[in-house]
């Protein structure tokens, strides 16, 4: 008898007990069902101490029921539980919503300054003709600046690249112990061909350094540097590669370079190459005239051959490898670009000269777009 009323009991509360979890639509009406069923004076509970008074037959199939029932109602409290908050998170992502197609505040935004912008254009062409990106130390030596490049201890051509010097390194000796800002970025040509086997064909960007202050002159300024080896390279693949370039980075199709013999001791022979320019009618414009002529000229880089002793201080055959270098101040490259006048305004840090000079961070040359801006 007592056996037939329990277990009429259990399935009766079993559905009792399922159905509040069903009407809980929260979780605190969901953790209050919980407590009246489960808590230490749950209904369930309180069956359970029912349990002692039975003799053990029954106490074991007793048991086995009432802990089923419990394990049931753990399971449906857990399931109604993840339910609740799925709903809960379902109702929050619905309400909460964020517009992020937001337009950026443009009077906010920073700007990208000339030299980075400069940089950007110039990967951008190189890139496309082939050329990797090298890097180089700021703090050089006198051996990688100077002696490896052909530069002789003592020769005159030292004196025009003054630069600041650091104390001796102990742990290097002879010319590698004497340390120094680079002059130029040629110290990277060095360091590259030491490192890899020819062929080469690498472009290099840093801060080079010379003691020097006035208007086109700042101790600290930025250099570009380009090294092509291969086998059987001449001067006509320096001037092409130079020519595409200039072009290209002027956006000027036809303006029209020249070659000019200059000697840098590294490359034999030697030149700076000129772009046609006007200074007629006050201002400076960049290019010939419609009819071809072309009022006057101005010096933009220094190129070469690479010299045979260059090559030979860094394990190269010149017999079998040749090639040309070529080397440019990239302030220099954006005042004649951008119509910037003062070289030290660069350096400056004011906000109102990056505002005018400086670019939109969202048209940032690249591969993909190309130098032109798309607007
Ligand atoms: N290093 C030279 C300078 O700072 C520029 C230069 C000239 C680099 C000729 C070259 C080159 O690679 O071939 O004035």
């Amino acid at each position: 008898m007592l056996k037939q009323r329990m277990f009429s009991e259990i399935k009766t509360l079993k559905s009792e007990i399922a159905s509040e979890i069903e009407a809980a639509n929260d979780l605190k009406a969901l953790d209050d069902v919980r407590v009246t069923a489960l808590g230490k004076k749950g209904r369930i509970t309180a069956l359970m101490k029912t349990l002692g008074a039975m003799d053990p037959e029954e106490r074991k199939t007793k048991g086995q029921e009432l802990n089923a029932l419990k394990d049931e109602i753990a399971a449906l409290i857990e399931k109604q539980e993840a339910a609740l908050k799925r709903q809960a998170m379902d109702e929050r992502l619905a309400s909460e919503t964020q517009d992020v197609t937001l337009s950026p505040r443009s009077s906010e935004m920073g700007h990208i300054h000339p030299i980075s912008q400069t940089v950007e254009e110039l990967t951008a062409i190189f890139a496309d003709m082939g050329f990797t990106v090298a890097e180089g130390p700021d703090i050089e030596d006198d051996y990688h600046n100077f002696t490896a490049l052909n530069f002789p201890p003592g020769h005159p051509a030292r004196e025009m690249q003054d630069t600041f010097f650091l104390p001796n390194d102990p742990e290097e000796d002879g010319e590698r112990a004497h340390k120094l800002l680079r002059t130029h970025t040629s110290s990277v040509q060095i360091r590259h061909m030491q490192a890899h086997k020819p062929p080469h064909k690498i472009i290099c960007f840093g801060r080079t350094y010379r003691s020097d202050y006035d208007m086109t002159h700042t101790p600290m300024f930025h250099q570009m540097e380009g090294l092509l080896i291969d086998k059987d390279i001449h001067m006509g693949h320096l001037k092409g590669c130079l020519m595409d370039f200039v072009r290209a980075f002027f956006e000027i199709d036809n303006l029209p370079v020249r070659l000019r013999p200059s000697f840098f001791p590294f490359v034999e022979p030697g030149a700076e190459m000129d772009i046609a320019c006007s200074r007629k009618g006050g201002g400076l414009r960049l290019g010939g005239n419609p009819d071809g002529s072309v009022d006057g000229w101005m010096e933009i880089l220094g190129c070469g051959m690479v010299h045979p002793n260059v090559l030979k201080n860094c394990g190269i055959d010149p017999d079998t490898y040749q090639g040309f270098a070529f080397g440019m101040g990239i302030e220099r490259m954006a005042m004649l670009k951008y119509g910037i006048p003062d070289l030290r305004t660069f350096f400056e840090s004011d906000v109102r000269w990056l505002r005018h000079y400086g670019f939109d961070p969202l048209e940032r040359p690249n591969n993909a777009t190309g130098v032109q801006k798309t607007t």
